[in-house]
């Protein structure tokens, strides 16, 4: 989603900001632009599109140590120019970039500004406009801005700049991510450290509802209503060759090829010194002392949470639902006595999440996040963190930190059941080879998406238990990154409507990997091929026949998502490819999803 970044200090401004951007890209934008200020005022250069486009337009010429950027994705206003970021005021004094959703815009504007002849479509604009409105009723900057944020209703994360401020960045967030990146005579503000860190790998946090006063040689932390804030920065402990796509053509396939390192590294990261893998004392405390876990998350999330259920109740015998975010907030079912929150976040920012997190923190309960971000604003709010380990993940569909947070899920549920008849970290070992043995044959996937889905306008992906849930992963993948329109379904289920819009070819993906349904999956995989359906029957060793597409090696059934949903994952991704998309950055999606 929408990215910020700034710099001041005594470098290429321009340089420094676009580089930041293009670290951005990878939440998804559609438009970007950033704003450099000298001692002839200040510039803006945006445009529609990709940084790439964006350089084209920026003036060379140019010389200027202190700006701010954006990428933006469209929430109020189609992406064009106009509606790209930075903003300025009318009188141009005054130049802004946003993240996030001004709930109350549109009574701003009419309250205060009747007579201002708007230039965008956004309610970024409107911030702007009432920080010029009351520095012309003769506030100073720093008041005018605290004086308008105070009167904001939703989500910002802001940086301003002034004319008549010399070398100053003005920053404030709520409910946004945006962090201060600290220097040798620089400073930088960024919405994800990774935008910064070839510059500095020094950060510091930034709360909710507090304001920075950003210069080359100083920063100030504080609050809305101007106390001081004291904060040191921490060190972002993040590798940038972990960010860098090597040689790889996309993020996702160099994701997807890390998934058995990642298995691997959360067994060692979860391991106690006598080798079993557990999780801290006070997080298994919490989580026995429920009586039911809420499992709140969005998407890949939701889709592992889904999986989570599955090890709870039946290795922790722990009862579990599992909620989309966005509904669960506003349509809350009657709670236990005694209930404990769980939020699966890869980003650890989705804002339909976090407002779930607020409202049951209102309630006096207790939450635990399961993120990839320690430190994201899901983990800083929650009582309890455990860690993906998945190193960060750049493509915008998610595939190893959906592995990831199934196989934290799997050892959370482990430690915490009163006894278990198998051995979790030698299964899963037994998985991540498994894993890596689909990554092997990657080619023969490539050569079934060429005959199952080059040219197909939808798919259906079916299965049973288990594979139920990973057919419902593999149909989002599938559609986000190939617009292919596909759909997960219970096996059985397909017969009691949807088998209707099988037609003649229509691609059926089946996994059959659980022994107690595989023939039942295999029975309406005859029932849509009866029908006309192409059939790709993914199955596992012990329950394969012939005729089946691929076979993955023997893995502990309930671990058996672990190594199907990457048979799912490379369909997607080559689907993806064939029909020329950008499988990294599909369209209209964004990374982190931060507005509700
Ligand atoms: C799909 C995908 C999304 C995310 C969803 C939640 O590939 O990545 O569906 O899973 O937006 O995001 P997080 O996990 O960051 O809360």
């Amino acid at each position: 989603m929408c990215g910020i970044v700034g710099y001041i200090g005594q470098l290429d401004a321009k340089e420094v900001l676009l580089k930041g951007l293009e670290k951005l890209e990878y939440r998804g934008y559609d438009s970007a632009g950033i704003a450099v200020r000298n001692a002839d005022g200040i510039h803006v250069f945006k445009e529609k599109g990709r940084i790439a486009d964006l350089r084209q337009v920026v003036d060379s010429s140019v010389v200027a140590s202190t700006g701010i950027g954006h990428t933006r994705w469209a929430t109020h206003g189609v992406p064009n120019y106009v509606n790209a970021h930075p903003h300025q005021s009318t009188s141009a004094r005054f130049t802004i970039v946003h993240n996030g959703v001004i709930e109350n815009y549109h009574l701003l504007q009419e309250e205060y500004l009747p007579h201002v002849e708007m230039q965008s479509d956004t309610d970024t604009e409107v911030i702007v406009q009432l920080v010029e409105h009351f520095s012309n009723e003769g506030m100073a900057t720093e008041e005018a801005f605290r004086h308008t944020l105070s009167l904001l209703e939703g989500s910002y994360a802001i940086g301003l700049l002034d004319t008549q401020t010399d070398d100053t960045i003005f920053v404030a967030k709520k409910n946004s991510p945006l962090l201060v990146g600290v220097g040798a005579e620089f400073n930088v503000i960024a919405s994800d450290a990774m935008a910064m860190l070839s510059v500095t790998d020094q950060f510091i946090e930034l709360h909710d509802k507090e304001i920075v006063i950003a210069k080359a040689d100083s920063i100030q932390i504080k609050k809305l209503d101007g106390t001081k804030v004291e904060r040191a920065p921490y060190t972002a402990e993040l590798d940038l060759s972990d960010i860098e796509k090597g040689t790889y053509p996309h993020y996702m396939l160099k994701e997807m090829d890390e998934q058995p390192a990642v298995v691997r590294r959360i067994t060692q990261q979860y391991e106690d010194a006598a080798g079993n893998v557990t999780i801290s004392e006070d997080i298994a405390t919490a989580i026995k002392e429920a009586d039911r876990l809420y499992i709140i998350a969005a998407g890949t999330s939701y889709h592992a949470g889904l999986i989570g259920k599955q090890y709870f109740e039946k290795i922790a015998k722990i009862p579990v639902e599992v909620h989309i975010s966005s509904e669960f907030g506003y349509n809350m079912p009657l709670l236990s006595k005694n209930p404990l929150f769980v939020f699966i976040s890869q980003s650890g920012e989705t804002a339909d999440s976090r407002q779930v997190l607020v409202k049951i923190k209102e309630m006096g309960y207790k939450a635990l996040t399961i993120t990839n971000v320690p430190g994201s604003t899901l983990s800083r709010e929650a009582n309890y963190t455990l860690p993906l380990y998945a190193g960060p993940e750049i493509a915008v569909a998610s595939t190893k930190a959906y592995v990831a947070q199934i196989t934290v899920l799997a050892i959370t549920a482990y430690a915490v059941a009163e006894a278990t008849d198998f051995d979790l970290k030698k299964e899963l070992s037994i998985a991540a080879n498994a894993i890596q043995t689909v990554i092997d044959h990657k080619e023969e996937f490539q050569a079934l998406t060429e005959q199952f889905l080059a040219t197909t306008r939808n798919a259906f992906f079916i299965g049973r238990g288990m594979d139920y849930f990973v057919s419902m992963e593999g149909a989002l993948k599938l559609k986000e990154i190939s617009y292919i329109q596909a759909e997960g379904f219970a096996g059985g289920e397909l017969k009691h409507g949807t088998i209707a819009l099988i037609e003649d070819g229509t691609p059926v993906i089946a996994l059959a990997t659980q022994k107690d349904v595989a023939l039942n999956i295999r029975g309406n995989v005859k029932e849509v091929v009866a029908r006309g359906a192409n059939p790709c029957i993914i199955s596992m060793e012990g329950m394969e026949e012939a005729g089946d597409a691929f076979t993955i090696p023997h893995v502990y059934p309930l671990l058996a998502p672990l190594a199907s949903v990457v048979t799912v994952q490379l369909i997607s991704y080559y689907a993806a490819l064939y029909r020329g998309c950008d499988v990294d950055k599909p369209r209209n999606l964004a990374k982190s999803v931060t507005v509700e």
